[in-house]
């Protein structure tokens, strides 16, 4: 039980202290504030987080999809505290079990989806993962260090995941430590030209990125020698901070085959979009692709102790190409995130999650097909397994509508949204080109009740916002 208890709420102080010493000893630079002021939340259970009063916010985000096994999962937070009480510390150059078996776990569920043999390397959070694993295909293609990205695309804010995350704004400040990533279109089958089906539009741009290596005017190919300039094409199968977009089936297809032709690598980033958030283990399987690299982090252990990684195709990392000590940090394999690590992957093989997932998924979808009948303001609503959008938009359903949508999270984190007479709240995550898509991202372990309730406080919210703009 993590909701806040009494004793909890007397001992702590209260949120204008909290505040007042927020603005002015802590660092606004790493933080994002979305409301004012910012939310303080004191517990989270299952799909909630609760506030000083205990009061509920139902939370359809779930940490931006780190903790797709619901807050406090009984079983993945049991096994965190024995591995404390086992061994809590472990220095990187040592082995440890879970280290060990959670990598071979990883590697052999590759070798059976994918068909590679490959091998797996820790590091801490997702962007120190993207660094890894820019490492990994720079060494292996003779130290190229152009990258091909989705506009669109977001992969860190550290140095490198921010030369291959599309926004300018992540580097604006700070100038350029790397080579900047070309970023082409991703296939965005709400906003695509008039007169073509979702398919066509993922056909045409396969086509105009296979252009490129027509001529070795187009800058990235030279035909006399048959080597493109770029060492690998860095992409999320579904856009996740870009706003939750699903891509036509046929797209990654084409894609890897263009990529296949010219000898460049595919790194799939499966940060937010893995551990059956769209129904599978990895998000690419939807698409019939093999990868070369597949980097993760986040729900790996549920936002418990932060642990990541990537896995690479064996002749990319064995240890005679990519040898020890090519990158390194003090927590890298830490024990307490691969004890956990490993539960959820032993959870994940009991329990059909493919057919959980997207059951509830259809079910959650279902739901906003209703609402998106009953408001013109969304635009469209879409989505694989649990990975959810509903488009915000003025009354003519497709004009970006970022200032309702704001008024949306403003009114769901006032907590006075009304369930049978009582006051909560609603936790929602937004993101898109324009800013206006709601990223639903809830509990894997959402029950059919949370989501109707869940549905209704949208209702609501969509309702009130209207209202009050
Ligand atoms: C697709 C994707 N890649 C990379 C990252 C960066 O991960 P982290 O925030 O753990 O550094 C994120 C984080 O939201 C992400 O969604």
């Amino acid at each position: 039980m993590s909701k806040p208890t009494l004793e909890m709420i007397n001992s702590r102080p209260d949120d204008a202290t909290l505040l007042a010493d927020e603005a002015k000893y802590c660092s606004f630079g790493d933080t994002v504030h979305y409301v004012e002021p910012p939310k303080i939340f004191d517990g989270c259970e299952g799909s909630y987080m609760y506030d000083k009063e205990g009061k509920a916010f139902l939370d359809l985000q779930m940490w931006y999809s780190a903790c797709n096994f619901g807050y406090a999962n009984e079983r993945l937070n049991n096994v965190l505290k024995k591995q404390i009480d086992t061994l809590p510390q472990c220095a990187s150059q040592y082995l440890h079990p879970t280290k060990i078996e959670l990598a071979k776990t990883i590697a052999q569920g590759m070798e059976q989806r994918f068909g590679y043999q490959g091998r797996v390397h820790f590091n801490v959070g997702g962007s120190q993962c993207i660094e890894d694993s820019l490492k990994v295909v720079r060494n292996a293609t003779g130290g190229k260090s152009l990258m091909f990205a989705f506009q669109g695309g977001y992969h860190g804010r550290t140095l490198g995941a921010s030369s291959i995350t599309s926004s300018y704004r992540y580097r604006r400040r700070y100038g350029h430590f790397g080579d900047r990533a070309m970023f082409v279109p991703f296939p965005y089958p709400f906003r695509r030209p008039k007169g073509m089906t979702a398919e066509e539009y993922g056909e045409h741009l396969v086509a105009e990125f296979a252009r490129l290596f027509e001529t070795e005017y187009h800058g990235v190919w030279d035909p006399k020698v048959g080597q493109a300039e770029y060492a690998a094409f860095y992409a999320e199968p579904l856009q996740a901070t870009g706003g939750y977009i699903v891509p036509p089936r046929n797209y990654f297809k084409g894609l890897k085959k263009v990529l296949d032709q010219y000898g460049i690598l595919l790194v799939v980033d499966e940060i937010q979009m893995g551990f059956y958030r769209t129904g599978k283990l990895w998000s690419i399987e939807h698409f019939d692709v093999k990868p070369d690299v597949v980097v993760f982090a986040k729900a790996l252990t549920n936002g418990l102790n932060p642990l990541g990684g990537l896995w690479a195709r064996e002749e990319l990392i064995n240890p005679e190409v990519f040898p020890v000590g090519s990158t390194h940090s003090t927590f890298a394999s830490n024990p307490l995130g691969t004890a956990v690590g490993l539960e959820v992957l032993k959870m994940t093989s009991e329990t059909d999650y493919e057919k959980m997932v997207m059951d509830s998924g259809a079910y959650f979808l279902e739901g906003l097909k209703t609402l998106e009948k009953k408001h013109k303001e969304i635009g469209e609503v879409d989505g694989l397994g649990l990975a959810l959008r509903a488009e915000i938009c003025t009354e003519d359903g497709f004009t970006a509508n970022k200032a309702l949508v704001d008024k949306m999270v403003d009114i769901g984190m006032s907590g006075d949204l009304d369930w049978k007479g009582n006051k909560m709240g609603l936790v929602l995550d937004i993101g898109g080109y324009y800013k206006n898509v709601i990223t639903f991202a809830p509990s894997l372990h959402i029950t059919r009740q949370e989501i109707d309730q869940g549905i209704e406080l949208l209702d609501q919210l969509i309702t009130r916002a209207k209202k009050e703009l």
